[in-house]
């Protein structure tokens, strides 16, 4: 039997690019929907028969009762909100027992995460990476430390693993004066989230992916936050701590490289960021209010108001290259309608030199832009890629030949109808 593949499905700017409606396009074409890395940090917006759910840490494919849904052995998970999460799928309707499949070797985020998590922030001061708030960077620093729990714990001996965890996690507390917080309630909640997780298969879901493959089956990864925010390739270190590129995909679901297919790189027609860090293509002005705005560009998981600019090369070819990306997907092309100029970040600038190839360090480097013209016309009502206007079909020639990639979906909406699958 032929041996299946492994598509990845990844961000490739700084998260928030929409791959919530992409997975929904995208799963009926897979037999697995599997996360790989990140954790309660992502939000994924999905509409599905007219409800609206933000996935945090529960695979996309959840919706579609045929699918086998992974949390990988890359991924960290919060058992308090992993279990809000899935009682709300419940209560919708949405049967989650025997099709999520969650890795023993995943890490826990315990609530002394999360207060870490505040506390490391408040001792940056202004340095501070601005993160989520969920215990992300604590829980992945741990698993390099070996000091960390896994799910696999909870199987075993879990009462004395984690009391021991939690009283180094507040010895460090202490150490740091960082002391007024009451995590009471939030214990309660997580440790009812833990027992809630034994209902689930808490599996080896590497052999499983394997086995998967070796039955033929095809296997969708879907990355969360996005290239940019990758440990590695970031921009550190304002980054997250997971490897959210297509070597994570490999390593966080045990998965050979070998049984890699497609990959595809989503990015916006305009970039955003949340948090703190470099962001050379940042509009501080009208303009940037004119995106966010338009392209509602608020935080799904903290509320907060996503930073805007135009679309950047540099990163975006940066990004090409670290993921060997073989399709692009680009999202949110109707946010641009009505402008009269359209710009590109080609190159970065900083004291007369000027580079195209992403820099090591990219702190104070601003955009070198190059203009198009934009269109006027309304690209929500476009249904085939005959119908873009003139100046639309411009911009995505014009982005495709810099990249060096074919551009093979494109979205000019938030339903699901709105995405123009390109006939090449
Ligand atoms: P952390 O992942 O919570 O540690 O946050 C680190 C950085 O990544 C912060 O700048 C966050 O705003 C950003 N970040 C984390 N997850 C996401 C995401 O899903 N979308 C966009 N930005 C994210």
């Amino acid at each position: 039997m032929k041996q299946g593949k492994v598509d990845a499905l990844l961000g490739i700017v700084f998260g928030d690019e929409g791959k919530g409606k992409v997975v929904d396009v995208f799963t009926p074409r897979y037999d697995v929907v599997a996360r790989f890395a990140g954790g309660p940090n992502a939000g994924h917006t999905i509409i599905f028969e007219g409800k609206k759910f933000v996935l945090r840490s529960i695979p996309s494919g959840i919706f579609d009762e045929d699918k086998i849904n992974v949390i990988g052995n890359g991924c960290v998970i919060a058992p308090d909100l992993f279990m809000a999460e899935a009682h709300e799928l419940e209560a919708a309707g949405y049967n989650l027992r025997n099709r999520l499949h969650i890795s023993k070797r995943a890490h826990l985020i315990l609530p002394t995460h999360r207060v870490l998590d505040r506390a490391y922030e408040a001792a940056k001061g202004k340095n501070r990476v601005g993160t989520t708030g969920k215990g992300i960077g604590p829980t992945y620093s741990e698993k390099a430390s070996r000091t960390g729990l896994r799910v696999g714990d909870i199987l075993e001996g879990f009462d004395a693993k984690y009391a021991a965890l939690k009283a180094r996690h507040e010895q460090i507390l202490r150490n740091l004066n960082y002391t007024d917080y009451d995590i009471t309630e939030e214990e309660r909640l997580w440790l009812q989230g833990v027992e809630y997780m034994r209902q689930f298969q808490l599996t080896d879901t590497e052999i499983e992916l394997n086995r998967y493959l070796a039955e033929g089956k095809n296997i969708l990864a879907e990355g969360a936050q996005g290239t940019m925010l990758d440990i590695d390739h970031g921009t550190y270190p304002f980054v997250s701590s997971s490897s959210t590129t297509t070597g994570g995909v490999c390593t966080g679901l045990g998965v050979g490289p070998s049984s890699i297919g497609e990959v595809f790189g989503i990015f916006k027609a305009y970039s955003t960021r949340v948090g703190a860090g470099p962001f050379p293509v940042e509009l501080l002005d009208e303009t940037g209010d004119r995106i966010r705005e338009i392209g509602h560009e608020y935080g799904a998981v903290t509320g907060r108001n996503r930073r805007c600019g135009w679309v950047d090369l540099v990163a975006l070819k940066y990004a090409i290259m670290v993921n060997g990306v073989t399709q692009l997907i680009m999202m949110k092309s109707d946010v641009l309608d009505g402008f009269e100029t359209i710009r590109a970040c080609v190159a970065y600038q900083k004291d007369g030199q000027r580079v195209t190839d992403m820099p090591y360090d990219t702190q104070g480097w601003t955009a070198v832009y190059q203009d198009l013209p934009g269109w006027q016309e309304d690209l929500t009502q476009m249904t085939a890629e005959e119908q873009f206007p003139e100046a639309f079909r411009n911009y995505i020639a014009f982005l495709e030949a810099e990249l060096h990639t074919p551009i093979t979906i494109i979205s000019v909406g938030p339903d699901r109808a709105q995405t123009i699958i390109r006939n090449r």
